[in-house]
């Protein structure tokens, strides 16, 4: 269908002016108009994380969401198909359906009583003899998001007819996503509940710190002092950043399109509980970690591994991060604010490693999940929260993202076009920069699709 509107169509700003190789405008971060573009170009005119497929497992499941500011309902139909619809009534425009998630072959908006399947199609509105036209007309149905696609469980969608398909776009930053699905028994997962954060700052500034890695000693300084405390003389995950992080194995890898991960996982001793036995002390952990040892005998490390957070961060650009064991979402609300989701995840009983061990792994995993949202996060948003204040000083106008550039033989392309950097740098941040830019120049051919 034909869209009237197209916010992008003029080159409003100069958006190379905006951003260069070694910094990017405050205006970036402020400009309302520069949101409003960023939400229709490129959260939906990209592939734009939306969901998990154990979200809505059953058929009829939903779960509602937003694509950028669009409210969205993501649908798993009778037939097994996953839709992304919005959530507005086509007759007046009303959000259609106002719960977080459920079950429903149809749809009743609240408002006149229009009633819709829940592949989109209107099946009935009240008196319709009052209408002189076909009801039957798609132009009732609901609108939904043209290409809904999902890897290895995570359901990605865009309004762009032009994008390209899925597996193709993420590239390179599959090998880093299929590693962190396959650990677990079967190559599955399940999402849990999310620990909700809201922060007073731009979405972007959650992307630029996803890889981060200068900023761990200092902003996370609380944190790292009290897993110190807590297990004297044993190095924790976050004590990687201490003396000389980049004389370590662990790196940055761009790999295009904005995705970038950072792997600190060639640090880790590659034995059983190798991995455990950086995960940071939680109240009740080692009365825990004992009963479980007791509990599971020769097989208890390896068990636990896969309590263990994952030391990696994967981010697909705009809005998805995986680090830990945690999916992490990034919401815009506003130009200067934003919603971080922390969605958990539990193992699934695949058979092999008994229901016992998947039950107990779960209750622990659950605990080391808790760790990082509310001893880390909140550092992290706290700098969010400064750093858009900061950018109220009109007259200063520039942020820098220049560290590690122009250090010969510091950052590598690799023959497949990927960039690898030390863990401190900031070329992920170019690299994601220039990715922003490309989407905000292009005019995507976005549409809408109705169900016929
Ligand atoms: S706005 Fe939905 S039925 Fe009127
Ligand atoms: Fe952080």
């Amino acid at each position: 269908m034909t869209l009237i509107e197209r916010p992008n169509r003029a080159p409003l700003y100069d958006w190379d002016a905006l951003v260069d190789e070694e910094r990017a405008h405050r205006l970036i971060y402020t400009d309302p108009g520069i949101f409003q573009l960023e939400m229709a170009n490129i959260f939906g005119g990209t592939w734009t994380y939306i969901g998990h497929e154990s979200e809505i497992a059953k058929p009829n499941d939903f779960i509602t969401r937003k694509l950028g500011l669009r409210p969205v309902i993501v649908v798993r139909d009778g037939d097994g198909k996953i839709r992304v619809l919005f959530n507005r009534c086509t007759h007046r425009g009303t959000t259609l359906c106002r719960l977080e998630k459920g079950s429903a072959r149809h749809f009743q908006c609240p408002y006149h009583g229009w009633n819709f399947a829940n592949t989109g199609q209107l099946r009935g509105v009240p008196w319709p003899d009052g209408y002189a036209g076909d009801m039957r007309d798609t132009k009732y149905n609901v609108a939904q998001v043209p290409r809904v696609e999902s890897y290895r469980g995570f359901i990605f969608c865009t309004l762009n007819m032009d994008a390209l398909p899925l597996v193709d776009h993420l590239g390179p930053i599959t090998a880093p996503i299929d590693d962190w699905v396959n650990r677990n028994p079967g190559g599955k997962l399940e999402v849990c509940e999310a620990n909700r954060i809201k922060y007073k700052g731009n979405w972007k500034l959650a992307y630029d710190n996803s890889c981060d890695g200068y900023h761990v000693i200092y902003s996370h300084r609380s944190l790292v002092e009290m897993e110190a405390r807590l297990t004297p003389g044993q190095a924790k995950g976050m004590s990687y950043y201490k003396n000389s992080p980049d004389s370590l194995a662990m790196y940055m890898r761009y790999t295009g399109h904005g995705n970038h991960f950072k792997d600190k996982r060639p640090n880790i001793e590659n034995r059983p509980g190798g991995l455990w036995a950086l995960e940071p002390a939680t109240p009740g952990q080692e009365h825990y970690e004992a009963q479980f040892k007791e509990r599971y005998g020769d097989r208890a490390l390896s068990l636990l591994d896969l309590a263990g957070s994952v030391p990696v961060n994967i981010n697909v650009f705009p809005n998805f991060s995986l680090l830990g064991n945690h999916i992490q979402v990034f919401e815009p609300v506003s130009v200067g604010e934003t919603n971080a989701v922390w969605y958990g995840t539990r193992i699934v009983d695949d058979g092999t490693i008994g229901a016992d061990a998947v039950r107990d792994i779960n209750a622990l995993r659950m605990r080391t999940q808790e760790q990082f949202p509310n001893f880390g996060e909140v550092d992290d948003v706290a700098n969010f929260e400064q750093i858009q204040r900061g950018l109220d000083c009109i007259e200063d106008e520039w942020v820098y993202m220049n560290r590690g550039a122009g250090i010969p033989g510091r950052v590598k392309t690799n023959p497949d076009g990927t960039i690898d950097a030390p863990s401190t740098d900031e070329a992920f941040m170019r690299e994601h920069c220039k990715e922003w830019k490309r989407l905000l120049k292009a005019t995507p051919n976005m549409q809408v699709k109705r169900e016929v």
